[in-house]
């Protein structure tokens, strides 16, 4: 349907700003310019709320499908694990997975010997083995092994998408309902897997502790000592909820964002030289944030243009259930048949986006975009490129996505020269879940002579 709602966009929403239409039941207002978007998402987050459709189809509970009061303490215990100062902390993790990257991308023969990989697959592992540190303080080390979390995490997805789409709750059956598409087998595994990391988690902070060392920052621990204060208000299922919802929110977003990253290098030898030069020189392992951050301004261009153009969140989808809205001069009673759709990717790409800061040729895909004279780099503007969404609710994982894949990818390019497969096809966009690369990337890596490692 996306690709449908955004043809419909540049025929009917180019002039109004937002149009209508009726599908099985349902009013979608969509909303394509930017000031109506503004004006609807100031309205968040207790006016206007997350789709039912998406909030029930996610068989646990978390801050992504938290509202009102339970999302302000979801908010109060998870926001804060994403501040700078522990983000910086973060850096060692993701620096180590980072070389574990590189050394899965190098050929077993080693020297010079290329070797052709589909980055998708070896990207996912990537960022789910970040949110396992981040998160628990645990090494999945998925890029070299099996891990049970992530096959159980990845049988969810398709789950969570049939439901989505589903034009009946059918999970909602008493007795086999939960079992009709297998999710409660699945939960059941991911519940019991995340229960035993916790455990063995609990024991080595309890160990460093009697030793007199401070154990590592984790959300764990964090939702941990919440949950041990105010048992009632900050239940167990929720301390797991919550760490399943970094993973579903996380891993599969940052790793298509480092997977258009890694195309656009793959496709283009002149963007890729000069990338190059610019990671050569550093030595990450010994960077903080701030310093790769002002190091690496042509990589924060790629990575900001691959969010708008190929951002996993297009489109954000809202009701409201209990209070109206008021959107271009009219009111909106609550009704529960009413989408509003907010096509954020459309309204980044559309030709008003280029008077607001987006620049010239808004619809096509520039790298260098967010380059400065000086060679600087400016941030795309935060109400007309959305991809990590706008206000409140805005993600709190948006960093630290950007650490991983300025370091991930930065450390890649000071290894191996890249290079889409012969007669590779264009990849294109589809949505599962996410939006994503219809088609496997697959890319050639060859050891560059001369690296820095
Ligand atoms: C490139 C990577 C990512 C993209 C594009 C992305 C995008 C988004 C978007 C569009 C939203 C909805 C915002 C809204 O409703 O206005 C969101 C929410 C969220 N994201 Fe991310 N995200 C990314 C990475 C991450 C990471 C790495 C984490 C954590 C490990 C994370 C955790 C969350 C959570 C918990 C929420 C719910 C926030 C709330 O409802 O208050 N995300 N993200």
């Amino acid at each position: 349907m996306s690709k449908k709602t955004i043809a419909w966009a540049k025929v009917y929403g180019e002039d109004e700003g937002a149009f209508e239409f009726s599908l099985a039941g349902k009013r979608f207002i969509v909303v394509c310019k930017h000031a109506f978007a503004a004006e609807l998402l100031a309205q968040r987050p207790f006016k206007l709320r997350r789709g039912a459709s998406t909030r029930e189809s996610v068989p646990f509970e978390g801050l992504f499908m938290a509202e009102g009061d339970q999302w302000r303490q979801d908010k109060r215990i998870v926001g804060p694990a994403f501040s700078h100062k522990h983000i910086n902390e973060y850096l060692a993790s993701i620096k180590c997975v980072a070389e574990r990257l590189v050394d899965v991308l190098a050929s077993p023969a080693g020297g010079e010997e290329a070797r052709t990989v589909e980055v998708r697959h070896v990207m996912y592992c990537v960022t789910a083995d970040v949110i396992a540190f981040t998160a628990f303080g645990h090494d999945f080390d998925s890029l070299r092994r099996c891990c049970p979390v992530l096959d159980a995490l990845k049988q969810l997805f398709p789950i969570i998408m049939l439901r989505a789409l589903s034009p009946v709750q059918y999970w909602k059956l008493p007795l086999f309902g939960q079992r009709l598409d297998g999710c409660e087998q699945v939960v059941t595994r991911l519940t019991r897997a995340v229960d035993h990391i916790i455990e063995e988690r609990r024991a080595v902070d309890a160990a460093q502790s009697e030793q007199g060392r401070e154990p590592p920052f984790t959300v764990l621990r964090k939702m941990l000592e919440r949950s041990a204060a105010e048992p009632a208000k900050f239940e167990h299922r929720r301390v797991v909820g919550n760490l399943l919802t970094l993973f579903v929110a996380g891993a599969d977003t940052t790793s298509i964002a480092m997977t258009w990253m890694l195309y656009h290098v793959a496709k283009d030898a002149a963007l890729q030289r000069e990338l190059a030069a610019e990671v050569t020189p550093l030595d990450m392992a010994l960077l903080s944030m701030e310093e790769l951050s002002c190091s690496l301004p042509r990589l924060r261009s790629l990575f900001y243009e691959c969010l708008r153009m190929h951002g996993p969140a297009p489109t954000f989808k809202f009701q409201n259930e209990f209070e109206d809205v008021t959107l271009a001069g009219r009111t909106y009673a609550p009704d529960p048949s009413r989408v509003f759709l907010v096509m954020a990717g459309y309204i980044s790409q559309a030709a008003e986006a280029e008077q607001l800061g987006v620049g010239p040729e808004p619809d096509k895909f520039e790298a260098r975009r967010w380059l400065q004279p000086d060679g600087s780099v400016r941030s795309p503007p935060a109400d007309v490129v959305m991809p990590f969404g706008q206000g409140v609710r805005l993600c709190p994982g948006k960093d630290l996505a950007m650490l991983e894949c300025l370091v991930c990818v930065g450390r890649v390019l000071q290894v191996f020269a890249l290079a889409l497969t012969p007669g590779h096809s264009e990849v294109g966009s589809q949505t599962h879940f996410t939006e994503q690369p219809d088609r496997d990337v697959n890319v050639v890596f060859t050891p560059r002579t001369g690296k820095k490692e």
